[in-house]
């Protein structure tokens, strides 16, 4: 019954067993046998895709959700609630625990209290490894393959979970190249870095949008938030426009996680390149692969 908590545990036959699997319920050639499970679904943060993926997930494989966004307050409650406490109550009504926390420690503090399995659906700036399995799909739906390939992550990486998720599942690939574009003060961190590198990848740096010899190019996105001091200027400067992927080979894929704010111009959507809708529909098999996994 394994969960997943950071992209690191994600050796190369799971990745595989797992876009094998996704592409099976896709096809619907696998059969939704969780009847009876319950899926806990806590999210602490926003989340549109994830959240609602997971839940259609449950549902296409037979099982229920219980949805858990906040916890008591002393403004509600004479006493309020600890995220550890709550976990440890919550977990033996459930089979499989979906948590989204804007802690970054908030997967190891609770998958030390409980038994079942977790996936770490977004901790904090640090990961986001059930996105990055999405994005290894999709990429390899749309690529027939991902070794070899040459992708630039764009965006805000020294705060963009996806991005760090995404590396270092990448990591797992044969003669993969990464091109890390953001502003020099927003690059990716070394520890992610580190992981990539030892694994025999090769990790390019670079401030300006160069895409040229790229074959996918992962937006990871680059809100500004009180924590980046991001421009308008800046993020002029990293949107992918029209005339941007007029300059890109014909088969070359954008993808994004997705929400965006405008790192990507709508006028985009409607060329070849653009998959990150198609990216976000592949997610629902990937999920439904995940939670029979966790099941098992
Ligand atoms: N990609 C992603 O994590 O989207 P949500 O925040 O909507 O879940």
């Amino acid at each position: 019954m394994p969960g997943l908590l950071r992209a690191a545990e994600l050796d190369r036959p799971r990745i595989d067993g797992l876009i094998h699997s996704a592409r099976e319920f896709a096809r619907g050639t696998a059969a939704g046998d969780r009847l009876g499970a319950v899926v806990g679904l806590l999210f602490f943060e926003d989340s549109l895709r994830t959240r609602v993926g997971f839940e259609a997930a449950a549902v296409r494989i037979g099982a229920g959700t219980t949805t858990v966004t906040s916890l008591r307050q002393t403004t509600q409650m004479a006493i309020p609630e600890t995220l550890e406490d709550a976990a440890r109550c919550v977990a033996p009504y459930c089979d499989v625990i979906c948590l989204r926390h804007p802690d970054v420690d908030a997967p190891d503090r609770i998958s030390r209290l409980i038994t079942t399995p977790l996936l770490n659906c977004g901790n904090g700036d640090d990961e986001h490894p059930t996105q990055a399995l999405v994005d290894l799909l999709a990429i390899d739906e749309l690529r027939g393959g991902i070794d070899g390939l040459r992708v630039a992550i764009v965006g805000d990486l020294l705060h963009m979970r996806v991005a760090h998720s995404l590396l270092l599942a990448l990591s797992r690939y044969e003669a993969i190249t990464v091109r890390c574009i953001s502003p020099q003060a927003l690059a990716m961190p070394e520890r992610y870095a580190r992981v990539f590198h030892a694994a025999g990848g090769t990790l390019q740096a670079a401030q300006a949008l160069e895409l040229d010899d790229i074959d996918i190019v992962y937006v990871a996105g680059l809100p500004r938030t009180p924590q980046n001091n991001v421009t308008i200027a800046d993020q002029d400067r990293y949107r992918i426009e029209s005339a941007t992927v007029q300059r890109l080979a014909a088969h070359v894929r954008i993808l994004c996680p997705l929400p965006r704010v405008d790192e990507i111009a709508t006028t985009v959507d409607s060329t070849p390149q653009a998959a990150y809708f198609q990216q976000s529909a592949l997610g629902l098999g990937m999920r439904m692969a995940l939670l029979k996994q966790a099941l098992a």
